[in-house]
């Protein structure tokens, strides 16, 4: 990591939900000035640190962007923003377009306005869409299957045409686990991702997890996926950033591990990891699940010279640890 970052400031769009909550703290960490910008329509000012600037406004507002930008300059920005729920995306299609896309767009303008150049921007593995079991490169034309991919697909595109803006796209697996200091993790409502509702059956506070298919064509027959560790994601974010600020140029890098799991192997962890097995249904195949989503991730040590350090094991171990320590989430509701 080069450059003295006790001298950066940087915007952090998103900084309340829960990825985003950790690179606040990782920029915190670093000696980095944050200023945090989330509507809190998924977040959780608890995951702030008290200490830490809250602009409370829209990625769609033009006057909330400009008013957050006032706290400038900014040296770089985070993007987290976004609605990034597969399924809901599908009932509420112009949703996902009007956040993900023209919210996009207006923090993009309003950054080249403000004249901050470097943009860690967090799109998908769900722009691939479904291609097939071998892993996935950056290469690879983007086939979307749901909307939220198609929006994601879209702000990559914004982003990159804005005048002015140095972007690193960086294509997210399936995130997973929490801060190893257990104070931080996932509290989504609804919540739809496998982990926390795995452990969550685990622990009893929800009923058994279904299975959503037992007859893709995979090693055991559940959908295979690339599960990467929420800290793993930060320090590629990271890297990303200093080579953004130290004139590398942006680009598309997938952030995973190239190792994929089946649905099963992953209860089985979170079983060992909570020392009680999750109680599971059978259940149909869900809409729009291609069966196996795996990274290739040589482009991201290559070019970031970033490798995720963490395990399954480890992705499991910190989300039992924080749901342990937080019956209710953040507790808010
Ligand atoms: P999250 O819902 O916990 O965080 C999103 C944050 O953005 C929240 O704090 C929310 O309040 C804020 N926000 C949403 N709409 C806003 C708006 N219109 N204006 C201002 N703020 C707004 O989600 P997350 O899981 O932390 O995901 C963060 C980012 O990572 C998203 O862009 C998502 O698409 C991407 N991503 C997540 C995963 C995953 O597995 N969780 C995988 C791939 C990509
Ligand atoms: N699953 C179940 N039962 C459940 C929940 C999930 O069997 O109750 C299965 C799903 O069918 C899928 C796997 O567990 O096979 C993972 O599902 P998640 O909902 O946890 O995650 P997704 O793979 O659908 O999507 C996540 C993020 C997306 C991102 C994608 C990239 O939510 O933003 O990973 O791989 F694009």
């Amino acid at each position: 990591m080069s450059g003295p970052w006790s001298q950066r400031r940087v915007l952090v769009a998103g900084g309340a939900g829960y990825i985003g909550s950790h690179a606040v703290r990782a920029l915190r960490a670093l000696g980095v000035d944050v200023v945090v910008f989330d509507s809190l329509v998924t977040g959780h000012g608890q995951a702030l640190p008290p200490d830490v600037p809250l602009v409370q406004g829209d990625v769609r507002d033009a006057a909330a962007v400009a008013r957050a930008l006032q706290l400038g300059p900014f040296d770089a920005a985070m993007h987290f923003a976004a609605r990034a729920l597969v399924g809901e995306s599908v009932q509420k299609p112009d949703l996902y377009w009007d956040v993900n896309v023209e919210g996009t767009r207006t923090l993009a303008r309003g950054l080249s306005d403000a004249g901050t150049r470097a943009v860690v921007f967090s799109s998908t593995a769900a722009v691939y869409g479904d291609q097939g079991s071998a892993p996935l490169h950056e290469g690879l034309e983007r086939r979307p299957t749901n909307p939220y991919g198609e929006s994601k697909a879209a702000a990559e595109d914004v982003l990159r045409r804005t005048q002015g803006l140095e972007v690193a796209a960086l294509r997210y697996f399936n995130a997973a686990g929490a801060h190893p200091a257990g104070d931080l993790g996932e509290d989504h409502h609804p919540e739809t991702h496998l982990v926390p509702l795995a452990v969550a059956a685990a622990l009893g506070r929800r009923p058994a997890l279904t299975l959503f298919g037992a007859d893709w064509p995979t090693r055991d027959g559940t959908c295979v996926r690339d599960y990467i560790h929420v800290a793993d994601l930060i320090d590629a974010h990271l890297a990303a950033l200093d080579r953004l600020l130290t004139g590398g140029g942006g680009g598309v890098w997938n952030l995973g591990t190239e190792t994929g799991s089946t649905v099963r192997e992953v209860l089985e962890a979170v079983g060992r990891a909570a020392g009680t097995p999750v109680p599971v249904m059978p259940g149909a195949r869900r809409a729009g699940d291609p069966a196996a989503l795996v990274a290739s991730a040589k482009k991201a040590a290559d070019e970031l010279g970033w490798t995720a350090r963490r395990d399954l094991d480890a992705i499991v171990q910190d989300a039992v640890r924080w749901h342990r320590g937080h019956p209710t989430g953040y507790g808010e509701r």
